[in-house]
């Protein structure tokens, strides 16, 4: 295949758009290993790029999705061969480097994952950045010794793709979980996705003070802004806040005494440069152990074309919608 259709983000004179496009391997950047992407997915960082509401590239033109799994057609590196199945979040697709939302991708042999036994190509782009990012923030949350016992978690943005995986997550290993939402209506699906509590995140009662009523064992926040300033006022002591997003605001207006008096701890997670042992370990779960359940039926919310990308973008950057979009580029080769 001597060109191949990829969706490119540009910087035109009136701003950054983006539209599929014909491209050959030689307009990607350099990498060591080319795949025939399979599947790719929409993050909520997708959608900034592709409606170019965000400056998430660096450098343009770019192919847009920060995520892919599919199936090595030819390598440099001597850890990959033809035919090996592969995934890769985050490490930089999208931004600097020419990422998933194409027929075709050539990346550096660092920034892949061999598929892990247990998951197929599909269910790892049901579960992309925003599984692995739920799965780090579990992680994280465990290595600073979050305990059932300290009481529930809260979990905001819970019908987005972090937050809705995160609960499936957080049940898994034991935790009780309270989905703190925008879409109370959605209460029946958050019940399923692991919510034993689900609370209309209008009706949050907030002093403003710098310490209110602990309720909360700890948190996985999506959101930032005064939805994390309030975590940070009722999260329990020595509770673990995993700070992952910020869909309402990169705002943070908070003072230091939950953590002097209280010993809360804000966790932060960034899915992008992440140690590689780490990052091939959190797949390991994902895998395994973690692997959460109903992935296609609870996560997925549909399986779209490239062609259907920028429609499905606006959706998430209004905060509509629910689940995760798959985006179907070979299909299962
Ligand atoms: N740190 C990292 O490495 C990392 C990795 C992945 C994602 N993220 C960030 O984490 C956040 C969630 O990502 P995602 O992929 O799960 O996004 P998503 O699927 O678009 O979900 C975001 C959820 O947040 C809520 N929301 C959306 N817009 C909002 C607004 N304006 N005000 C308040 N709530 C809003 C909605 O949930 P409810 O209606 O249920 O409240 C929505 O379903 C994003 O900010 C993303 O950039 C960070």
């Amino acid at each position: 295949m001597s060109s191949f259709k990829a969706l490119r983000v540009q910087q035109g004179p009136a701003g950054r758009f983006s539209r599929l496009e014909s491209v050959s391997l030689d307009d990607l950047t350099p990498g060591e290993v080319v795949i025939r992407v399979a599947y790719s997915c929409l993050n909520y960082k997708d959608a900034l790029a592709v409606t170019g509401k965000g400056p998430i590239a660096r450098g343009y033109p770019r192919t847009a999705g920060i995520d892919l799994a599919g199936v090595v057609e030819a390598s440099s590196d001597r850890a990959y061969r033809p035919g090996d199945r592969v995934l890769a979040t985050g490490a930089n697709l999208g931004e600097s480097l020419d990422g998933g939302l194409a027929e075709r991708a050539r990346l550096p042999a660092a920034a892949l994952v061999p598929l892990p036994t247990g998951l197929s190509l599909f269910e790892s782009m049901a579960l992309g950045t925003a599984g692995f990012t739920a799965a780090l923030a579990l992680r994280r949350l465990l290595e600073n010794h979050q305990v059932p016992e300290r009481g529930p978690i809260a979990v905001t943005g819970p019908t987005g793709g972090v937050g809705g995986i995160a609960l499936g997550l957080l049940k898994r290993a034991g935790f009780t979980t309270a989905a703190i939402t925008g879409k109370p209506d959605s209460a029946p699906y958050l019940r399923e996705l692991g919510a034993d509590e689900v609370i209309a995140r209008a009706s949050l009662v907030t002093l403003g003070k710098p310490l209110e009523t602990a309720v909360w064992g700890g948190a996985v926040d999506n959101l930032g802004g005064e939805t994390l300033s309030y975590l940070t006022r009722t999260v329990r002591p020595w509770g673990n806040i995993a700070c992952i997003g910020l869909a309402q605001s990169p705002v943070l207006n908070t003072t230091v005494m939950p953590l002097i008096l209280r010993g809360v701890s804000l966790l932060g997670i960034h899915s992008v440069e992440v140690p590689r042992p780490w990052r091939l370990a959190v797949w390991e779960k994902l895998a395994g152990e973690w692997k959460p359940n109903g992935i296609e039926r609870l996560i997925v919310r549909a399986v779209i074309g490239l062609e259907d990308v920028p429609g499905a973008c606006e959706a998430l950057i209004a905060g509509e919608a629910r689940g995760r979009y798959v985006v179907r580029i070979g299909g299962d080769l």
